[in-house]
């Protein structure tokens, strides 16, 4: 009897009901408890090993960081990849592992698309000035469409990291030192990133680095980290727990210790805190290195000492160390690490390898047509200009210098405002700084009379000769354009900074054009606030540019001529001195509270500088100008369950249309635990053209009068309050509520 293809499909079907998990009909846990009742301990074990192969992240350790080994994928040895990109390059793993291992499980890969992956938009704490959740979202979005089609499946990003510390070089990679606006920006990214993971062009995110890496003492990265759990849930969990509860993925363990322990195998964090309150249900995977860096921690002996503290403190995907596939089946075979952790574990991990749906199709994401199209597109540019446009904060606008004409006669000076490599950050993916618009060409393009001069060196110092030939260019210009600040290759991680001013040759070449008479716009290039001070007096408009990435000069452009109106608000204080560092506007009152003037004596306060950031939270110029009025609510006395209604008049009383972001911030001025004297509560960005109005209103409910407690519990209690609301967390009116039981 021959074979019809009604049997041989019939077959096929039945061959694969016995392999349940090969069938896409079949629920994700029904395929998942398939699967791992088919898997050895040894394949397990591979699902926890995530092995680097290309741009090193981190120290290369002795077993990671090579050329993928085809015959480790085929044995199952490796779950994930990082750094391993392209997609003709990933399906060439990814079809070894689905075709040619027992199982066919597929790889995940991943990769820090931090800000971009070829597209590249402003650093995160830049794109976080603009304050508005719907264009970051949009940003995240488009990251993920070029990096999906390149083969990732995986983002380490939003970093959720408070800080207070311009001197850690990876504030660059966050949204400042709020932890309300932080956590609706961390969530607005985890949703651009992932959209639902159905599509193929989301990927999954990464909520890091758990937890309060920010906290890094004195700004030295990598550095201790001792903060009190007070801290820890009043300032540095929100980001995180906002994050998650947008749904990300995963979460990755900080390099810091809490309370003396490693996070990697802190059970306080990864179990009372992540599983148990937060009830995250995605997977963790460690940071570079740290389960082998529990050593040099002295938190472990050795590495199968390290390895069973890292699973059993709740570690699950090891980046990089590769000590799990090596000793893990031993510790468990002697009783030292649980099968049942083992197997949550592994669990976690092939719930999102089906959730992208990699074992159905699992080519989906290696499109080399997309990733043709979809990189460098002319949308993307054009979303990454706006963002570019709405990051850039401007501080100083004297005599309204700005914006300028285009007929304008202008001398642009520094080096970095030629330079297209020092435009580009450390987290970069696979932009290339060769596609990016530098400050020269934008400007050059819209500036006819625009001649250029170095000005500075590549390290930003100067000689007799720079400066001559830039009072020479400045002899003939209306307005000089002088980009001071650092290289973005200055900004990310392994780059804190003890000196965070403005270089001295750049100090010095601006004191010599300033003898010119001639109006001067600082353009500040960083990938932190930098210390100000010295050259506030020597420009009279100052320009916070960040590192705007491929848009830059295009954006830079749209700004100084007004054809964007800037609206961003700076998300970091800064500060007036290194000195002066941590300086933050929710700040606490102590118990001999910075009198207004300075006055008297017996206070808190510096006797050399001043007490207030040289420019605070919140703040940011616009071409026109805002008046706020009529600032009332519904009540001024309020029970839990009462909704207050707050009312304030925004009107634009300048020249231009214009953004502004209108805050919200609270005081609690007596509780069972001491409360910030201001805490952004709500805010809302209002478009207004010249002379138009608009009544803004903002709705609180308890929870924005609520805190935690150390343990983690909301507290919400009597008394009064004080309201603010203004355009900066230093220009506010105010009035009192008082909260009934
Ligand atoms: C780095 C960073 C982390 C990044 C990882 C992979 O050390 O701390 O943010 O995602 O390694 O590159």
């Amino acid at each position: 009897m021959g074979f019809s293809w009604v049997n041989i499909i019939a077959l096929a079907q039945f061959e694969n009901r016995k392999m349940l998990y090969k069938n896409p009909n079949a629920p994700i846990e029904k395929r998942i408890a398939d699967l791992m009742k088919r898997m050895t301990i040894e394949e397990k074990v591979g699902q926890l090993n995530q092995l680097n192969a290309g741009t090193l992240t981190g120290p290369a350790a002795p077993l990671g960081n090579k050329a993928p080994v085809m015959q480790e994928i085929r044995d199952g040895k490796v779950g994930s990849y990082l750094n391993l990109e392209g997609a003709a390059y990933t399906l060439k793993h990814q079809k070894v592992a689905v075709e040619e291992s027992r199982l066919g499980i597929p790889l995940l890969f991943a990769k820090d698309v931090i800000h971009g992956y070829k597209t590249i938009f402003p650093i995160p704490l830049a794109e976080a000035c603009s304050w508005d959740l719907k264009a970051i979202e949009q940003n995240a979005s488009v990251a993920s469409a070029e990096a999906t089609a390149a083969g990732l499946h995986w983002t380490f990003a939003p970093m959720c990291d408070i800080s207070t510390d311009p001197r850690w070089g990876r504030v660059m990679e966050g949204a400042g030192e709020d932890p309300y606006l932080g956590g609706l920006i961390g969530a607005a990214r985890v949703r651009g990133f992932q959209g639902d993971l159905s599509d193929g062009k989301h990927l999954m995110a990464c909520v890091k680095h758990f937890a309060a890496y920010g906290a890094v003492e004195a700004g030295k990265e990598y550095g201790h980290v001792d903060v009190s759990r007070f801290a820890l849930w009043n300032k540095y969990l929100p980001p995180y727990k906002a994050a998650i509860e947008a749904g990300a993925a995963t979460i990755m363990n900080s390099f810091n210790v809490f309370e003396g322990v490693p996070s990697t195998a802190n059970v306080y964090l990864n179990k009372t805190i992540l599983k148990d309150k937060f009830k995250f249900k995605g997977f963790a995977i460690s940071d570079w290195d740290t389960y082998t860096e529990m050593i040099n921690h002295g938190y472990a002996a050795n590495n199968q000492d390290a390895l069973a503290k890292a699973i059993n403190g709740g570690g699950m995907m090891e980046m990089n160390s590769s000590i799990s596939i090596q000793y893990l089946p031993q510790l468990i075979k002697e009783g030292k690490v649980s099968i049942k952790v083992l197997d949550e574990a592994v669990k976690r991990i092939l719930y999102y390898k089906f959730k992208l749906g990699l074992f159905d199709n699992s080519y989906r994401y290696s499109n080399e047509a997309r990733e043709k199209s979809e990189s460098l597109s002319a949308s993307n540019r054009a979303i990454a200009r706006k963002a570019a446009c709405s990051s850039m904060v401007l501080l100083k606008n004297e005599k309204e210098l700005l914006p300028l004409k285009t007929n304008t006669k202008v001398a642009l000076i520094g080096y970095y405002a030629k330079s297209k490599a020092d435009m580009f950050d450390f987290w970069v993916a696979k932009g290339d700084y060769n596609q990016a618009v530098s400050m020269f060409e934008g400007l050059s393009a819209k500036f006819p009379n625009l001649k250029y001069s170095e000005g500075y060196s590549s390290d930003a110092t100067t000689t007799d000769s720079l400066i001559n030939a830039a009072l020479e260019v400045a002899k003939n210009a209306d307005v000089l354009l002088v980009n001071i600040g650092l290289s973005g290759n200055k900004a990310g991680e392994d780059r804190s900074l003890a000196n965070i001013k403005i270089p001295l040759g750049q100090q010095r070449l601006l004191t010599e054009l300033r003898k010119t008479g001639k109006p001067i716009v600082a353009l500040v290039s960083s990938g932190r606030p930098m210390v100000l001070t010295q050259i506030t007096g020597l420009a009279d408009a100052i320009l916070q540019c960040w590192i705007p990435g491929t848009e830059t000069g295009n954006a830079l452009a749209d700004v100084l001529t007004g054809a964007y109106n800037p609206s961003a608000k700076t998300v970091m204080s800064f500060p007036v001195d290194e000195g002066q560092i941590p300086v933050y506007y929710n700040y606490f009152n102590t118990g001999r509270p910075t009198s207004a003037d300075g006055s008297g004596n017996w206070f808190a306060r510096y006797r050399d500088i001043p007490n207030e950031a040289l420019f605070p939270f919140g703040y940011g110029l616009s071409y026109t100008t805002f008046a706020y009025s009529d600032l009332k609510t519904d009540k001024t006395t309020f029970s839990k369950s009462d909704i207050v209604n707050v009312n304030i008049t925004v009107k634009n009383t300048g020249k231009y249309d214009g953004g502004e972001v209108v805050q919200l911030y609270i005081r609690d001025l007596a509780a069972s635990y001491i409360r910030p004297v201001k805490e952004l509560k709500a805010f809302e960005k209002v478009a207004l053209k010249v002379g138009e109005e608009k009544q803004v209103r903002f709705a609180l409910t308890a929870n924005d009068f609520s805190f935690y407690d150390m343990d983690g519990n909301t507290l919400l209690e009597s008394g009064d309050f004080e309201i603010y609301v203004g355009g900066s967390s230093s220009n506010v009116s105010k009035f009192d509520l008082k909260l009934i039981k």
